[in-house]
């Protein structure tokens, strides 16, 4: 008789328990298995996505799969996985670059852009150039820029910073790069939150050598926890306004109690607020960086949210102490961003579009956020709880029951619904399962509703196989 996709599955996970696939063993493809069986290729392929949702194996696209060459059978559940390992790039990660599909995390409203504004701002950059704009750039930043953004970020982000302390960027591995090379040294230890942002994580493996994770909860980054296990930690990544994946924003308590730590061990912590201006509840929420009397906050912002991420320009604000050792590297390592690009954005700031833009795209927002709420309770009932904060531009979606929200985001990713695995943000073994969905190009209701009914069927069948597992064993 033909094997279905339990005996697989089971044959598979078996073998893996008892050792006899050690970690990174390759596995047949499902082409291959399908015709040695005599099976159905679906029959492999439903066996191989259950053995990745549950993380025996992994997918690495045209490399193959192999058994998951992080797998820890019977290593008991631990919070701090460190020093973390160097993963390799899933393929995942390819598909979580991939930003052409829909309800991809972190993507502006396309379709409500100001782009005749835009063009016509572009017209006159590109006609105002002047001879001495068209040599080097500025190493830190075109002054007009710098100086517009120390006004909005003190305006509206409660700062109080010059444009002397702007640092003009191309984005958050730039921004990784040169806070690492300025202020730390080889082995001081660095702390990134767990869950956090999937690049940072992945970036920060590879430039740390003495890389931590520090939980978070509901209340945002578990200070209690930094202080027990790492208070002699020099650099702290954090997002305290709207975290990242979980958005949730950090408790003033423990903001208080953060600085206080920083203040205390002369540590510095990396604010990185890559979409605080979007909050649909409160007027403003005031920055991390906006209680740091003692300056012990590097702010880090982006236009990738407010404007567009192809811009690839963003900023960090540089604490007073540390404004020498930020211009000696960038003097040995860096040479500017376009100046071109940078005029553009001076000009979207100063003659107030940029305001305008913001002030447009947080009802917009808080409206799609709704369309896409209200789908998944009518095309999803039971399936996923939704914790709604106050802002942001992604949800996430938990699953009541299940574990298997990566093969769940790769049947979505099918449908060209581009969100990604909430499991896969974690470091440490204590991890949530879900899907973090991006909103902010959803138009309408009915469109909710048909993108998230797409991939229903195959959803429902994935998880009611999960539960027939489930019940029998
Ligand atoms: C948590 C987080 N930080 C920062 C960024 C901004 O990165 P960049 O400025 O390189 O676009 C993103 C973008 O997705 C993000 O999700």
């Amino acid at each position: 008789m033909k094997p279905g996709y339990k005996a697989i599955y089971q044959q598979y996970r078996q073998s893996i328990v008892s050792g006899l696939l050690k970690p990174g063993d390759k596995v047949p493809s499902v082409r291959v298995l399908a015709s040695e069986l005599g099976v159905a290729r679906k029959t492999v392929e439903t066996a191989w996505a259950i053995l990745v949702g549950e993380g025996y194996l992994v997918s690495q696209g045209a490399r193959g799969t192999r058994v998951n060459p992080d797998l820890q059978l019977n290593a008991a559940p631990t919070l701090d996985c460190s020093p973390a390992p160097v993963d390799e790039l899933s393929p995942l990660a390819e598909v979580m670059r991939n930003q052409s599909g829909l309800l991809h995390p972190g993507i502006p409203a396309l379709d409500a852009f100001p782009y005749k504004k835009w063009l016509l701002l572009g017209g006159k950059a590109v006609r105002s150039m002047s001879a001495g704009e068209m040599i080097n750039p500025p190493l830190l930043g075109y002054t007009p820029l710098r100086e517009a953004i120390a006004h909005y970020l003190n305006i509206s982000r409660g700062l109080s910073c010059t444009a002397e302390q702007i640092f003009i960027t191309s984005g958050y591995s730039f921004n990784l790069r040169l806070i690492l090379n300025a202020l730390t040294t080889a082995n001081d230890k660095v702390l990134f939150e767990d869950p956090g942002y999937f690049f940072g994580a992945q970036a920060l493996k590879r430039a740390a050598n003495n890389l931590h994770f520090v939980p978070v909860d509901e209340h945002g980054l578990n200070v209690d926890y930094l202080q027990q296990y790492h208070s002699d930690a020099r650099l702290l990544f954090v997002t305290p306004s709207h975290h990242s994946p979980l958005a949730v924003t950090l408790s003033l308590p423990r903001k208080h109690q953060l600085l206080a730590w920083a203040a205390q061990n002369n540590s510095w912590i990396v604010e990185d607020d890559y979409d605080g201006e979007f909050h649909y509840t409160r007027k403003v929420l005031p920055a991390l960086k906006s209680l740091d009397s003692d300056d012990r906050v590097i702010y880090m912002g982006t236009f990738s949210k407010t404007v567009m991420p192809a811009l690839r320009l963003s900023y960090i604000v540089m604490p007073r102490a540390t404004l020498a050792a930020f211009r000696e590297t960038a003097h040995i390592s860096e040479s500017g961003q376009p100046v071109l690009t940078q005029k553009i954005v001076a000009a979207f700031l100063s003659e107030g579009h940029f305001y305008k833009h913001l002030k447009k795209m947080r009802p917009l927002y808080s409206q799609r956020r709704h369309y896409v709420l209200r789908a998944l309770e009518q095309v999803y009932p039971g399936i996923f709880s939704v914790e709604v904060s106050d802002g942001g531009m992604h949800i996430v979606a938990f699953l009541h029951t299940s574990t298997q929200d990566v093969a769940i985001a790769m049947i979505w990713q099918q449908h060209q619904l581009e969100v990604s695995p909430l499991s896969r943000w974690y470091n440490s073994t204590h991890k949530r399962y879900g899907l973090v969905i991006g909103y902010t190009n959803v138009r309408t209701q009915e469109e909710a509703l048909s993108l998230l009914a797409r991939p229903a069927r195959e959803t429902r069948a994935l998880l009611k196989q999960q539960s027939e597992f489930t019940a029998g064993y």
